[in-house]
């Protein structure tokens, strides 16, 4: 089946507008604000828009990305000159509603995991391999670790597996009570939680068992391991938009997207497909890296190898952050292959990572008080349906 890109360009604005906003998902209900009923009229003139966004509580933490992302989904349009957000609060009826949807989504995806429920859960996706996905991962981990969280990292592409080789560390992992122990890593004062399929067997029986265990995996990795207070989880995905994606959407609904692509137009097509396959899944894209960006050598002077743009373009094309590029660097390469990623460094390449870490941890994907809003809410509906007979 051929690819087609959704595209905006021929609706009435409103409408553009309005299917922009379903692509902005509230984190922790899992669901897009426009099925939640946040969003109030939409008014448009002369390419300002106005707009009002209810909330569940005028105090709600989710409020500034909230703002945020609706602000950067319609003005990523080319028709908006500028917008107008006004942030309300829902009223006890809406909120009633609100809650009804968010409690039947839950039951169909409610799998009781190990991940804590402030915790941010970011899956690292692309639509092919070989653009540096299991690089990012591990040296974005890094790079968070060292500004002293936990981070964990889950090695989903259990076929290609290959973060025990570019972090340094070795299986077998130890089980405490039936429950898998990830392997630690120290990076400053903080620390990253590894699980990995390379950990539970060496890549001949892997290959040997994928299709049984495929699923399951992952599956396991999430449920079954003692994650305990992890800040963020870092899930270095497949190539593609298959099931791997669709499964995790359904083990935890919260998973957010960050896509990596490569400045080539190709591989922004192919990265928009995997973004088009979250939107449809309700997940959240956090935003974009680019990575094998301009190349600079010895003498300073910098080469556009593959192009240049392609990141940028993207993100705008998706309505969402662009995060930064990582140049292409041979130290990148060579410090996956000693298993010592080059975050561990100082140089300019790491600072981007830095960099990035910075930008997703201060406004992309903030942690946040667990007494918020839907956070709060999400405990009281984990109990109730605890609770109740289904
Ligand atoms: N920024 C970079 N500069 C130089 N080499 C890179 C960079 N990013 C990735 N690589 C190299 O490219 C290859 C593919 O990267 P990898 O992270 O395994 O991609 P993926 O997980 O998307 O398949 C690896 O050999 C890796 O060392
Ligand atoms: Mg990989």
């Amino acid at each position: 089946m051929e690819f087609t890109p959704s595209t905006t360009a021929s609706l009435p604005l409103e409408e553009a507008i309005s299917q922009r906003l379903a692509g902005v998902i509230d984190p922790e209900l899992g669901l897009d604000i426009v099925s939640l009923g946040m969003v109030g009229a939409i008014g448009v003139s002369d390419g300002h828009v106005e707009i009002t966004v209810a909330l569940t509580t005028p105090s709600c933490p989710l409020r500034g990305q909230i703002e945020r992302d609706v602000r950067q989904a319609i003005l990523s349009l080319d028709d908006v000159r500028s917008v107008d957000i006004t942030m309300g609060q829902l009223s006890p009826e809406a909120k009633a509603r609100l809650m009804d949807t968010a409690r039947s989504a839950a039951q169909q995806d409610a799998p009781n995991t190990s991940i804590p429920l402030g915790a941010r859960v970011l899956g690292i996706s692309s639509g092919k391999g070989g653009v540096g996905k299991s690089s990012i991962t591990a040296n974005l981990a890094v790079a968070l670790a060292a500004r002293g969280l936990t981070i964990g990292v889950i090695d989903a592409d259990i076929w290609g597996f290959s973060l025990p080789r570019l972090l340094g560390v070795d299986g077998p992992v130890e089980a405490k009570d039936k429950k898998m122990v990830p392997k630690k890593l120290t990076v400053g004062s903080g620390e990253l939680r590894i699980l990995s399929m390379g950990f539970l067997a060496d890549e001949e029986q892997a290959i040997m068992w994928r299709g049984l265990i495929l699923n399951r995996a992952l599956q396991q990795f999430v449920e079954d391991a003692h994650w305990d207070d992890i800040d963020y989880l870092l899930i270095d995905l497949p190539p593609g938009t298959g099931d791997v994606q669709m499964g995790l959407a359904r083990l935890l609904p919260k998973t957010e997207l960050l896509i990596v692509t490569t400045p080539p137009l190709a591989a922004q097509n192919v990265a928009a497909r995997a973004a088009d396959m979250a939107r449809r899944g309700n997940i959240r894209v956090a935003g974009v890296i680019e990575n094998m960006s301009d190349f600079t050598c010895e003498h300073g002077t910098s080469y556009a190898l593959f192009g240049t743009g392609g990141g940028e373009r993207l993100s705008k094309q998706l309505g969402v952050p662009f995060l930064g590029t990582i140049p292409i660097d041979p130290a990148v390469a060579r410090g996956g292959d000693i298993g010592s990623p080059i975050a561990l460094g100082t140089g300019p390449t790491s600072d981007r990572f830095a960099e990035i870490a910075e930008r997703l941890v201060t406004d992309v994907a903030p942690l946040r008080e667990l007494e918020g809003c839907t956070a709060r809410l999400l405990a009281t509906l984990d109990d109730a349906l605890n609770n109740a007979e289904l």
